[in-house]
């Protein structure tokens, strides 16, 4: 059982210019109820952040995140964004999404030093896992989530991963136009919640697992009502307001 609210996050991904995110952001402002029942989060990419920071400044309905961040503080890297850097512009840091896994060769233990220097930054981690669909023709779904969030989360203080939340993305329905079975989740969420309970020695209650992977407005009430399950973490459909505003109506549910 989750008592938190759920999440509805937009992950923007490698798209938007800080004028079309400004734009998109306002876009969503205005379809917003002006009381919703999810927390909404938008994850813009590291150039959008101070601009959509900007339109959502005052707002309370729709907080800011980042896509990912390195995992040390500072240092000859070129090219790279620390967390340290992120802290004054967001809250929450999205760590181990499966296109840097699979695209950038981010292993568990890099995953894990991110989701450190988040937290040691003062921010949220959202630690995305998920199995290819090899990996789940194979019947291997429970061993790669269970070694996923065990890397990610066994080990920290209790009070750090009650700041976690735990995205489920199955890599197989990302972007796919067709999402897991609400079973599928279901099954998927009572394992990850196994492992934040082991992590937190128990009570844990309140850190969220989110469901990741063509939710649509059509499909969000059902998916997001799969039980263990308290929001979505939305690629596509973030990039439409109506369709992300949908999103959000039907998590308020
Ligand atoms: P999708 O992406 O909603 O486009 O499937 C989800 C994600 O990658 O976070």
């Amino acid at each position: 059982m989750t008592t938190s609210r759920p999440l509805v996050a937009g992950n923007w991904k490698m798209h938007l210019t800080p004028s079309e995110g400004s734009s998109l952001a306002t876009e969503i402002l205005a379809r917003l109820p002006r009381h919703s029942a999810a927390e909404v989060l938008l994850l813009p990419p590291f150039t959008c952040l101070s601009a959509v920071g900007g339109v959502l400044a005052g707002d309370t309905r729709v907080g800011l995140g980042a896509q990912n961040c390195h995992w040390e503080p500072a240092g000859a890297v070129t090219g790279e964004i620390s967390a340290p850097m992120l802290a004054g512009l967001c809250q929450y840091v999205l760590v181990g999404h499966s296109e840097r896994r699979q695209l950038f060769h981010e292993t568990d233990s890099i995953v894990r030093a991110k989701l450190e220097s988040v937290l040691r930054a003062g921010m949220s981690p959202i630690l995305a896992v998920g199995e290819t669909g090899e990996e789940r023709q194979a019947g291997l779904t429970r061993a790669v989530l269970l070694r996923q969030a065990k890397a990610g989360l066994v080990g920290l203080e209790r009070a750090e991963v009650l700041r976690c939340t735990v995205a489920y993305e199955p890599v197989w329905a990302i972007g796919a136009g067709a999402a897991a079975e609400a079973a599928e989740i279901t099954e998927a969420a009572i394992i990850l919640r196994s492992v934040i309970e082991e992590a937190a020695h128990g009570g844990a209650g309140g850190v969220r697992i989110l469901y990741g992977g063509s939710v649509t407005s059509q499909s969000a009430a059902q998916l997001l009502g799969a039980p263990g399950i308290a929001g979505a973490l939305v690629g596509g459909a973030s990039l439409r307001a109506a369709d992300f505003c949908g999103i959000v109506a039907a998590t308020g549910r």
